[in-house]
C-alpha cells in the first residue's frame, strides 16, 4: 500500500471513530484530551463535535494551523513524559475521551512510546472513558473493544477505561 493510501486510511479511521465516540456521550460538557496536537486537524474535529467540552491538547511544540490552536491553558507544551503524568496528578481520572495520535516512525522509539502511553493514559481517564489510539496499547485497565465502525484492520484501536 502506498504511503498516500495509508495516510488516507488513517484519516478516515480517525474521523469515523471520533464521530462514533462523540455520540457515546449524552453529556454536553466534559473533558477530552488530544495527545499529539500536530497540525490540529483531529483537535479541530473534536472541537466541532464536542461543543461545550474542554479539550486539552498535548504536544512538544505548537505546529498547529493557526485556526486550530487551543485557547490559552488548553495547550500543554513539552514532553508527554513530563506533562501527561503531571496532568493526571492535577486532574486524576477526569477525561471522558482521549484521542492519542502519537505514533513514531522509528520502530524502537515507537515501542518505547507505546509502552509509556499505555501507562500514562489510564490515570487520566474516567471509569468508562473511551480511548482512541493510533497505536495498540497494553494495560490491564484498558479494555480493548472491536471498533464499532468500519475501519481498516489494525489501523486504529479502541479501549474503554475499566
Ligand atoms: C501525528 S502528529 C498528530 C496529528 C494530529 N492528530 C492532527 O490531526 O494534526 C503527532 C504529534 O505528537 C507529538 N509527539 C510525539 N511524541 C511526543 C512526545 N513524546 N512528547 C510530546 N509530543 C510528542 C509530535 O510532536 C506530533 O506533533
Amino acid at each position: 500500500m502506498s504511503r498516500l493510501d495509508s495516510f488516507i486510511r488513517r484519516l478516515e479511521a480517525q474521523r469515523a471513530l471520533i464521530n462514533w465516540a462523540v455520540t457515546a456521550f449524552g453529556e454536553n460538557s466534559g473533558l477530552a484530551l488530544e495527545v499529539g496536537l500536530g497540525n490540529g486537524r483531529t483537535y479541530d474535529h473534536l472541537r466541532e463535535k464536542l461543543p461545550g467540552w474542554r479539550i486539552v491538547a498535548f504536544d512538544r511544540a505548537n505546529n498547529a494551523n493557526p485556526r486550530s490552536v487551543p485557547p490559552p491553558g488548553d495547550l500543554i507544551l513539552g514532553e508527554f513524559a513530563d506533562n501527561l503524568p503531571a496532568f493526571a496528578r492535577s486532574h486524576p481520572g477526569a477525561a471522558k475521551l482521549i484521542h492519542a495520535d502519537a505514533g513514531l516512525g522509528d520502530p524502537e522509539a515507537n515501542a518505547r512510546q507505546v509502552a509509556n502511553l499505555s501507562n500514562w493514559l489510564p490515570p487520566l481517564a474516567a471509569s468508562g472513558a473511551i480511548i482512541l489510539s493510533d497505536q495498540k496499547l497494553d494495560h490491564e485497565a484498558l479494555q480493548p473493544r472491536v471498533p464499532p465502525v468500519e475501519i481498516p484492520a489494525n489501523r486504529y484501536f479502541v479501549y474503554v477505561r475499566a
